[in-house]
Parts: C-alpha cells; structure tokens; sequence
C-alpha cells in the first residue's frame, strides 16, 4: 500500500494517540497534535520518535495551527494525503445551566477546531487532486439520551455531521473524500475508570476499545471510494439500548 502522511488532531491520549499509532505501525508518515505539548512531547518519545513521525502542539481552534501542521507535513513528508479531526472534548451539563462561555468552548474546539483545520489542508489536497478528511464525531446526534444531558458538546458534534456531508459535495469532484466515524462510548481518558458503567448503552453489552476506531479509520483512508458518510463504530449504541 501506498506510503501516505497522516495529520492526527488531540493525538496526546485516547482514540487520537491510537490512530496515530495505528498508522504509523503500518507505514505511514503520521505528524500528531494535541493541546499540550509536555503530553503531544510524551506521545512523540513513546512512539519512537522516528523519522516518520513528527509534531505540533497548539490549540486547533485557531487556524494557525492547522497551517503550521501542514507546513510540517510537507517539510518532512512532502503530502498531506490525510486528515484525522479527532481532537475534541465532551462533557455533560443540563440545558438550562449552560452559559455563553461554556457553550463556545465546545463550538471552539471541536466545530471550529475541525472547520479550521480541514480549511488549512484542503488548499494542498486540491493541488494533489486528491486526500482524505475523517472528522470525529457521536451517534448521540441522532440519539438521545435524557439522563445525560450534553446539548453543547451534542450540537457541537452535530455540526461536525453537517460541516462533513457539506464538504464531500463541495469538493468531491476533486477527489477529495470527507468522512466522520462515530464512535460508541470507548475506553479513553476521558471516561477515567466509570468507561465500563456505560456498556448497557450498547446493544452488544460492552463498551469500544481505541482499536476498534482505529481500524475503521484506516479502512476509510485507505478506501477511494467513501465519501460523504456518518459511519457508527458504536456496537449498536445509535441504534438501540440494552439496558435492564
Ligand atoms: N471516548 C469516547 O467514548 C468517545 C465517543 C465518541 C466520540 N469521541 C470523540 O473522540 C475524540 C477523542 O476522544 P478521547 O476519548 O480520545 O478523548 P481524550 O482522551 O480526552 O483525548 C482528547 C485529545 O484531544 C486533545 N484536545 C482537546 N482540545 C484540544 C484543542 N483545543 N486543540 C488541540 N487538541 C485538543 C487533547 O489534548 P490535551 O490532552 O493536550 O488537552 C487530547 O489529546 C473526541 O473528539 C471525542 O469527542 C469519544
């Protein structure tokens, strides 16, 4: 298979530093992001610190550090074949106890963050004629649940779907193919130890591994012919319960 360069957002922990590694064990060329740098630096030396795999901390909010990660992408790599929007963050607060600042922070990081990323590497793939953006996002978008209330982060995410289809039109006749995978609840730092509490939200009794992600968003990177598509990884959680 083809030797491609990845870019990999919130790559310090969880699905993101899975990706990263996913790619990289395969032979790709992978340049990881996160927030903070003595995390993404951790991340960095743990994967070898290789010649394939290079780094930028800053937030993904800000266009800047999109444009920065493609201008080391291409330094060291030459190609910008693939963009992973996974860098985001997820909490639960009931409606009407959500202010202006706390809503923007999930619009910031995870909508603006993935809408200002892809803006800085769609330039490059159009001169390829040809790359991948796979956007992060939830199945809770067309699913609800009310004893978890998380409208910011949910319309957050749901925007994210929205930002995806909208994009495989806009640039689809240029070869570039956007996609989201939507994950069920995995085991990530994000849930600390309580991951396992929410098996019953799926219909196959048990939560996701950062593997399981991994795995489809390689298969929709390295496929030609996928665009334009919400794909649940999430044993069944958009589809149905399977609690007691
Ligand atoms: N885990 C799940 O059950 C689940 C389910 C559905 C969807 N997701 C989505 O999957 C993605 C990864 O989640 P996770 O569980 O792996 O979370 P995680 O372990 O908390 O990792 C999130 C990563 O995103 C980075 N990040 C956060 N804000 C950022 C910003 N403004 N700029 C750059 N990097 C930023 C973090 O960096 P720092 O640590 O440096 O802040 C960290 O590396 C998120 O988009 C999340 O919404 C997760």
């Amino acid at each position: 298979m083809k030797k491609q360069t990845i870019i990999v957002t919130g790559a310090g922990s969880g699905i993101g530093k899975g990706i990263a590694k996913y790619f990289l064990d395969r032979g790709d060329n992978v340049v990881i992001n996160s927030f903070t740098e003595t995390a993404l630096q951790n991340t960095f030396d743990e994967f070898g610190a290789g010649d394939n795999l290079a780094m930028f901390a800053g937030d993904v909010s800000n266009k800047k550090t999109g444009e920065e990660l493609v201008k080391i992408a291409l330094e060291n790599f030459g190609s910008v074949d693939v963009l992973i929007n996974n860098a985001g963050i997820f909490e639960s607060k009931p409606f009407l106890e959500v202010e202006e600042s706390y809503l923007d922070k999930f619009l910031s990081t995870n909508l603006k963050g993935t809408y200002f990323t892809t803006q800085s590497v769609i330039p490059q793939m159009l001169k390829q004629q040809d790359g991948v953006v796979i956007n992060i996002g939830t199945p809770l978008v067309n699913h609800g649940l009310g004893g978890w209330p998380a409208s910011a982060p949910i319309a957050s995410k749901g925007a994210i779907h929205a930002l995806t289809i909208q994009l495989a039109a806009e640039f689809g006749k240029q070869n570039i193919r956007v996609n989201t995978v939507a994950p069920g609840v995995i085991r990530t730092p994000m849930h600390g130890d309580k991951a396992d509490l929410s098996a019953g939200l799926h219909l196959v009794n048990r939560v996701g591994e950062i593997d399981d992600i991994a795995e489809m968003v390689y298969t929709v990177a390295k496929s030609n012919f996928i665009t334009g598509s919400i794909i649940n990884v999430d044993g069944g959680k958009g589809a149905g319960h399977n609690l007691n």
